[in-house]
């Protein structure tokens, strides 16, 4: 049994490792990683491998960036004879980053089966590139593994068969339940006591200048109350430049290893992103988090979880802030299955598949 994986961007790292230590439990399977090169900063993709302890990929494409076509076509021309000459039994994609779709294509026209990992979750908001990726990618996909229920009632809605979907809970957690203690260990000298952590980097954010400028102005008030430390993704770091924004109020600092930002979460009284892993990392520790967002791909972090959606509302960002400083801050729970055990159950499903 021969099993390939494709990750390309930051958020691809701690989905596929625990994925991948699971199989090795699996007598008899032969296990490819194929790094798309879709980000290829140290500190957005190198750090992870040897945090996440998985081994080096056996295969860089190189991709680097571009414009979404362009990207998303290279990954898939690079990609295509290496998959031919491999021959994987099967391909794991995993979430909704450009290197996932251009993956998931590329199989599906060779008729290779290809598994989604993290399938189903929908925003309902088509200007977003990652709802167009996780559209196709579900549409093509032969096994199709979701982290919570509303995965499964999106899919069927969308006509896929029930029998192509497993809910198996969310393999994102796996990694977090996992280096949770070395996270516990981490030092926060130099930190502030209390602080807002903050990290932002959706198109639809950060690439106008009005809407990157009305945030920061916002986190520069926030800053007046309640430190904000802000770990800036490469793009930002570009926008807040090329728009001659001055936001050397706030803590800026470069993109932060996994462990260290999961401590940094972990200690943050709260939480304000725009990001899709984060609404579910905080959710699970319990930590409030105000997503800067109008919508959600993954809605149970707000039915269950700690998340508030405040949109581009920054007069409700504001009053929601102030509820969590008086220690009115929702209390969550966590879903069911976010138990770090989802790749363990990824593994039994795809023992069953290939022996029938
Ligand atoms: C991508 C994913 C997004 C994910 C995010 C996490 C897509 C469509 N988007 O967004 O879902 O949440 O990664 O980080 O796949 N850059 C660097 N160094 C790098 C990588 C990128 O400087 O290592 C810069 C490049 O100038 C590039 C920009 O960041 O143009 C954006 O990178 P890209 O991979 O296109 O998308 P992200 O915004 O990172």
């Amino acid at each position: 049994m021969h099993i390939l994986h494709v990750v390309g961007a930051r958020p691809n790292f701690m989905k596929a490792a625990p994925v991948m230590r699971a199989l090795e439990e699996w007598p008899a399977t032969r296990q490819t990683l194929v790094h798309t090169g879709q980000h290829y900063d140290k500190n957005l993709s190198d750090v992870f491998f040897s945090e996440l302890s998985m081994p080096e990929p056996d295969v860089n494409l190189e991709v680097g960036s571009g414009s979404h076509a362009w990207q998303t076509a290279e990954v898939m021309t690079r990609f295509e004879p290496l998959v031919l000459e491999r021959k994987p039994d099967v391909v794991l994609v995993y979430g909704d980053v450009n290197s996932t779709v251009a993956a998931a294509l590329v199989c599906s026209k060779l008729l290779i089966r290809v598994a989604h990992i993290e399938a189903g979750l929908r925003s309902f908001d088509r200007t977003m590139p990652e709802e167009i990726n996780r559209i196709v990618t579900d549409g093509i996909a032969d096994l199709l593994f979701t982290p919570s229920e509303d995965g499964d009632v999106n899919l069927q809605r969308e006509g896929i068969p029930p029998e192509k979907i497993y809910r198996v809970g969310n393999v994102m957690i796996d990694s977090l339940v996992q280096l949770l203690p070395a996270a516990m260990r981490c030092s926060t000298n130099g930190l502030p006591e209390r602080y807002a952590l903050v990290t932002l980097h959706r198109p639809s954010n950060v690439d106008d200048s009005a809407s990157l400028r009305s945030i920061l102005q916002a986190l520069l008030e926030v800053n007046e109350q309640l430190e904000v430390v802000f770990p800036v993704h490469p793009r930002t770091r570009q926008r807040i430049e090329q728009f001659g924004i001055n936001a050397k109020m706030l803590r800026l600092l470069e993109p932060v290893p996994y462990i260290e930002f999961l401590s940094l979460q972990r200690h943050a009284a709260v939480v304000i992103t725009d990001s899709g892993g984060i609404q579910e990392e905080t959710t699970y520790l319990g930590v409030p988090c105000l997503t800067l967002r109008g919508n959600t791909e993954r809605p149970v972090t707000v039915t269950l979880g700690t998340n508030v959606l405040v949109g581009q509302d920054l007069v409700l960002l504001n009053s929601e802030l102030a509820r969590i400083l008086e220690g009115r801050a929702r209390k969550g729970s966590i879903p069911p299955l976010w138990d770090g055990h989802a790749s363990e159950r990824i593994v039994k499903v795809l023992q069953g598949y290939f022996a029938s």
